[in-house]
């Protein structure tokens, strides 16, 4: 069946909370020109990411390039392709970089979208669309990560965070480098998270994570620390030489503010004086790293290898209809999904 010109897409169309910022329409132009090296994927499935919402909330129109489709993770199949490894047809999955979408303006809301090929892999026989659309960003952000963190076999990770989609993934990971894993979560997802890998665990809700470890600190100290959740309260790391090797290193994958309010504004400074004071004049002495998510082919590739290997599996929270992707934004908006929020694009 030949490509259709128009397609069904939620478009971003303004700033404000997804109910307002997003629009369905179906007559959004299908890409007819496919550049070398990018393909066109029918999507199949689109996984949502806070990114996805934080970014309507807060980024005006002028920065987002809208009205472009909304979200970045997809499963599908290649439609066409242009000077890539993929054949029409392929079983794929993959992400589009919030940087990509906007030079392209595409997104995975949506029945059809044009990606790089270096953010595209051949889907593994052992996961279905549905588990494989959220795969790309959380599990590539846990990967970079923990390459921050240096971490080798046998030393011990901490990662707060432990049942956001990517301290599931982060667990995986880390323990399929041989690495031991302290994970918190709240204790409704203590199965989950012990049934990811996760040789301890600490229910975070009990006490604030720093005032618990410093009163009981591991032995020996952690190597490593990966905030998944991405505290704005720098706290954990303000007071982490109690509970964190010399050489250890701090990884956050959001040091910023959650949502604007004063007390959040009073944490984010906080952050940026615990982070930028240097240790021999006071200041933290434990590394902080902020990695951006990177597209990165080497990084995509090893991380489908460990899903095809079935050291790493897809976590899948709910799955929504594609008419119903407004519902799907309630539920990721209330930070108590566990594991990927599925937009279901086409059978
Ligand atoms: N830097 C990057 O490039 C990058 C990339 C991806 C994601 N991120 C960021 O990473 C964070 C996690 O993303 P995600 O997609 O993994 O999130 P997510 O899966 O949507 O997170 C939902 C989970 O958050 C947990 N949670 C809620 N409040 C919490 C709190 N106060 N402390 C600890 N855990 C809490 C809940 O588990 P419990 O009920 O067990 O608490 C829930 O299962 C987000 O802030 C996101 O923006 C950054």
């Amino acid at each position: 069946m030949a490509t259709p010109a128009t397609q069904k897409a939620w478009i971003v169309e303004r700033m404000g909370h997804p109910s307002r910022a997003l629009k369905f329409r179906s007559d959004w132009p299908v890409p007819s020109e496919i550049p070398k090296d990018h393909v066109l994927v029918k999507i199949q499935a689109a996984a949502l990411n806070p990114l996805g919402w934080k970014l309507m909330q807060l980024a005006p129109n002028f920065l987002a390039k809208r009205p472009l489709p909304a979200e970045y993770d997809f499963a599908g199949v290649v439609e066409k392709e242009n000077g890539t490894e993929f054949e029409v047809g392929d079983s794929v999955f993959g992400f589009i970089h919030v940087s990509i979408t906007l030079k392209t303006r595409q997104g995975t809301l949506a029945e059809y979208a044009l990606v790089p090929d270096k953010c595209v892999t051949k889907r593994p026989s052992n996961i279905d669309a549905i588990h494989a659309s959220g795969l790309t960003l959380a599990g590539l952000t846990a990967w970079q990560s923990l390459n921050c963190t240096r971490l080798e076999a046998g030393q011990t990770l901490f990662i707060y965070g432990g049942s956001t989609a990517v301290g599931l993934f982060a667990i995986q990971i880390a323990k399929a480098r041989g690495i031991k894993v302290v994970a918190s979560a709240s204790s409704k997802n203590e199965e989950l998270v012990r049934k990811m890998g996760a040789d301890g665990f600490i229910d975070y809700t009990k006490e604030p994570i720093h005032k618990y470890l410093t009163s009981h600190p591991p032995s020996p100290k952690f190597h490593g620390i990966i905030d998944a959740y991405g505290l704005s309260d720098p706290s954990l790391y303000t007071h982490s030489a109690a509970y964190m090797a010399p050489d250890g290193v701090f990884v956050t994958t959001t040091p910023a503010p959650h949502r604007i309010s004063l007390k959040e504004l009073g944490y984010f400074v906080k952050t940026l004086a615990a982070t930028t004071w240097p240790a021999w004049l006071g200041g933290i002495p434990r590394e902080f790293k902020f990695p951006a998510l990177k597209a990165n082919k080497a990084d995509l590739e090893a991380l489908r290898n460990l899903v095809a290997e079935g050291k790493v599996v897809g976590v899948v929270d709910s799955v929504y209809e594609m008419q119903d992707a407004l519902q799907a934004y309630e539920r990721i908006l209330t930070w108590r999904a566990t594991g990927k929020v599925v937009v279901k694009i086409v059978e």
